[in-house]
């Protein structure tokens, strides 16, 4: 893996889309709240954080090619444009790999967005395979907990806030459905310390 890869796909980030780049250190810091509780689990080793830690920072990497109309319109998207920014985990796999990033980091990304329970329709469905249950990367699975959760409680342009309490209640509601059961329950325990407004 070529070494400048984080700072150059963030520096690309920060010009494009600063929103985007805030979520992505974001999720990161959430992942580290759940990375004690991971470990002493043994969900993960230790020598699982380096990679866990740049598959987080880089988890919405192909946002890079999504437009900066659809990144920052304050609509909600029409069909076609949704199906263009459902784009973005493919994407990010594909440039990530052409940069030889190893393959728990790139599927990490690629899965980001899958469904624990594989749905592929409604208002949240799993994209881009609806790849299922443990089918899902592990690291994707980890991922997807705290990038939902940052989604919820983050202004965007085209949604409202949601208080932190209700976010918690929702990443339990959804586990089983949208999230991994035991992470969703792992990430709910990390957030323990975490300031609720
Ligand atoms: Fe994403």
């Amino acid at each position: 893996m070529e070494a400048n890869v984080i700072p150059t796909v963030l520096g690309v980030m920060e010009k494009k889309d600063s929103l985007t780049l805030i979520h992505l250190s974001k999720v990161q810091q959430f992942i580290n709240l759940m990375i004690p509780k991971l470990t002493q689990k043994n969900i993960i080793s230790e020598k699982d954080i380096p990679d866990l830690w740049t598959s987080a920072i880089l988890h919405d990497a192909g946002k890079i090619f999504v437009s900066d109309h659809l990144l920052k319109t304050e609509m909600r998207l029409q069909q076609e444009e949704m199906r263009s920014m459902r784009e973005h985990p493919v994407r990010g796999y594909n440039f990530l790999k052409s940069l030889n990033l190893p393959e728990n980091i790139l599927s990490a990304i690629k899965y980001h967005h899958e469904r624990w329970d594989g749905n592929q329709n409604g208002r949240y469905p799993g994209y881009p395979e609806g790849v299922k249950g443990f089918d899902i990367p592990l690291f994707a699975r980890i991922i997807q907990v705290a990038d939902a959760f940052d989604a919820m409680i983050s202004y965007r342009p085209y949604k409202s806030q949601k208080p932190v309490s209700e976010s918690i209640k929702e990443i339990k509601e959804q586990g089983g459905r949208q999230f991994d059961p035991y992470i969703s329950q792992i990430f709910v325990e990390s957030l323990s310390h975490y300031k609720m407004n």
